[in-house]
């Protein structure tokens, strides 16, 4: 691992929101008073109803809570869009960026404005009240994001479905939260291909008879079934609809959204977050993570259908005035220059993106970066999954030729926002270490005894006190909220990531230490995986686990026993693969499957996944202990038949 260190260019310490000094003074204050420092930094946002009180958190199973700011009340379109009219009305808000390169918008504060009114009205012309569940299918258009800005308007809550799952995914996440009201549209486009979304939708509805009202866009004109009294096409409900709606008046600790995310046992949980909180910490971090000026052009390329997309496409820089760029296409269509194409067009400042994309980038050399501009941008951050040392040089050398500091931002769709990262006027940075922690966060590492590890250690990372963006609850599943989280190690939020911190106090993220993967940068939990194999009729028994993939950092490597009397081929490995791409989606494509006659067992049965995880890493003259093997000839067979010798 890369021990260089590189200072903070002078002068963008001089120009930025917080030097090194600002830094350390501030985040002290934020752990001793952190009362006085939320109390303060609460106010950044607008509130209708001011606070009186700032935290009331227990991490104590018996009685987990945690409030923010409870007696505030706001509204979070308002606070996105309303308040910047005065002096940013003409200022673009959003520019949008098309799948083809001729294609792009740019949509001012009032614009949005409008349109954000107008679709909450229409919403609620079709009966849509506070409190109840929407979900959000969408490709990365304006509309997504007026969508979810109409559902904070009127104290909807939202739920955005990432629009590369499958119907079965999406029905499954309609019907937990038992939402009633989808929005999607015709089709998304991706590197010039067309996603069939509205199709996948009327596959998931058959299956939720709850959810009664369909909102489509039309977007690339595909034709799709409308059903009679059931589905609207979004430019008519929005036309006949009034371009003026009052902000609804919200409870701080009211839910502004649901979003699934894959753990390391059973079906995704949803994951719900608060308003006034998430707010306050989503506008923070965004604006003294990326050091953002007013006026300034930021683009992340995430999906609004991951959490990223939610605070740092659009609440973060939203609620901070800025102006967001959101990107419908790839990086590599029409070709692999279109990023950078897209920096120089929309003069882009801060560039957001995750590791597997610059992996990706890097292989192809140095050319199609080379030949653009980019002499925009001033600060690149990294988000999603450990960067490794080689890509973060490559994206600081090759990308930001040098000029540009890199933050490596460690956070998860429970945190809100991000709680490990630098601020790029005060720290200097490692390639490879998200560095140090954010106001307010004290990381904590305890090894497997529950025994705090002091100074240079490695361990399982938590989170000591809370913070305002934290997820307040699974939704509809309070217990398993508080068994995911805080039962592990009592007293702390456990993250379920692995991390190394060094002698200077840094941290290096090390990954997940639970039965959670991360291909490309997308979460997915193993338990998902195998559900989906076990289903196929010619499937017994499967055990997933991931691997290091060159360019996906893990891949997924599918253990998969047949029934008796079924034959492995060629064709029934092809066939698995697409069967778990339709029960889940494409992310959740097996990489590597082998057959496997038996699976390592303990005598009591329990899958000795340690054992997988070696085989399939390649590693297998690493095994560890296998005395508690129930038949140690499985294990002879698995390694002899590996399908990784990488
Ligand atoms: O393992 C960590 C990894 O992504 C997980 C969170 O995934 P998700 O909830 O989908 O949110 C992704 C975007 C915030 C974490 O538990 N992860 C995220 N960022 C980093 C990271 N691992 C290392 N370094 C990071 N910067």
């Amino acid at each position: 691992m890369s021990t260089d260190i590189l200072e903070v260019p002078a002068e963008f310490a001089a120009n930025a929101l917080v030097d090194t000094a600002k830094y350390q003074e501030m985040y002290k204050r934020s752990i001793e008073d952190p009362e006085g420092f939320w109390g303060e930094h609460g106010k950044r946002i607008d509130w209708i109803k001011p606070y009186t009180k700032v935290k009331d958190v227990s991490y104590d199973a018996s009685d987990l809570h945690i409030r923010w700011y409870e007696d505030g009340t706001l509204n979070v379109a308002a606070n996105c869009i309303d308040r910047h009219l005065a002096d940013k009305a003409d200022q673009a808000a959003i520019i949008w960026e098309g799948d083809e390169p001729n294609v792009s918008r740019t949509i001012t504060y009032r614009e949005l404005h409008e349109q954000v009114c107008r679709l909450a009205n229409a919403m609620k012309d079709l009966g849509v009240k506070k409190g109840d569940r929407v979900t959000i299918y969408m490709p990365m258009i304006p509309e997504a994001a007026y969508a979810m800005l109409a559902c904070a308007r009127i104290g909807a809550i939202h739920s955005v479905v990432f629009g590369g799952f499958s119907p079965e995914s999406l029905h499954g996440r309609i019907e937990d939260c038992d939402s009633t009201v989808l929005i999607t549209s015709d089709a998304g486009m991706r590197g010039g291909r067309h996603i069939p979304l509205k199709k996948n939708a009327d596959e998931a509805l058959e299956h939720c008879p709850n959810c009664k009202t369909v909102i489509v866009v039309q977007h690339t004109g595909d034709d799709v079934t409308m059903v009679e009294g059931r589905d609207h096409w979004y430019h008519d409900v929005t036309a006949a609809a009034s371009p003026d709606c009052p902000p609804e008046e919200i409870g701080a600790e009211d839910p502004l959204f649901i979003l699934y995310t894959s753990g390391s046992t059973g079906k995704p949980k949803g994951v719900l977050h608060t308003s006034g909180g998430y707010l306050v910490y989503a506008s923070m971090t965004h604006e003294y993570v990326f050091d953002y000026k007013p006026g300034e052009v930021y683009w992340c390329t995430a999906d609004v259908g991951w959490v990223t997309g939610h605070s740092y496409i659009l609440y973060g820089p939203l609620a901070n005035g800025a102006t967001t760029l959101m990107f419908e296409g790839v990086p590599n269509y029409p070709n692999t220059s279109r990023f950078w194409d897209v920096v120089d067009k929309h003069k882009v400042n801060t560039f957001y993106t995750a590791p597997t994309a610059i992996r990706a980038l890097m292989r192809e050399g140095e050319d199609p970066v080379k030949k653009t501009d980019r002499s925009s941008l001033r600060l690149l951050g990294s988000v999603g999954e450990p960067i490794n040392p080689e890509a973060w040089l490559w994206y600081h050398r090759v990308v930001g030729d040098e000029r540009c500091p890199v933050v490596d931002t460690w956070w998860q769709t429970e945190t809100g926002g991000i709680l490990i990262s630098p601020l790029p006027g005060a720290t200097s940075l490692k390639p490879g270490s998200a560095t140090l922690p954010f106001f307010g966060i004290k990381p904590v590492v305890v090894d497997n005894e529950h025994n705090d590890l002091e100074g240079a250690t490695e361990g399982n990372l938590c989170i000591e006190d809370s913070w305002p963006g934290q997820m307040r609850t699974v939704y509809g599943d309070h217990e398993r909220f508080i068994q995911t989280y805080f039962t592990t190690f009592p007293g702390r939020y456990f993250s379920g990531d692995g991390c190394r911190r060094d002698a200077d106090g840094y941290y290096w993220i090390t990954g997940r230490v639970d039965d959670v993967i991360n291909v490309s940068g997308h979460r997915m939990g193993t338990a998902e995986v195998e559900s989906a194999l076990v289903a196929h009729s010619k499937v017994a028994e499967s055990a997933v686990v991931g691997y290091p993939h060159d360019l996906k950092g893990q891949g997924i490597y599918a253990y998969v026993t047949l029934n008796a009397g079924e034959e492995p081929s060629e064709e029934l490995r092809k066939e698995l693969v697409q069967w778990v791409r339709k029960e889940i989606g494409p992310i959740a494509s097996p990489d590597l499957i082998q057959w496997a006659p038996g699976l390592p067992k303990t005598r009591s049965g329990k899958i000795m996944r340690r054992i997988l995880r070696k085989i399939a890493a390649n590693e297998h003259d690493q095994l560890g202990d296998t005395s508690t093997l129930a038949d140690p000839a499985v294990v002879d067979d698995l390694v002899e038949n590996r399908m990784n010798r990488g």
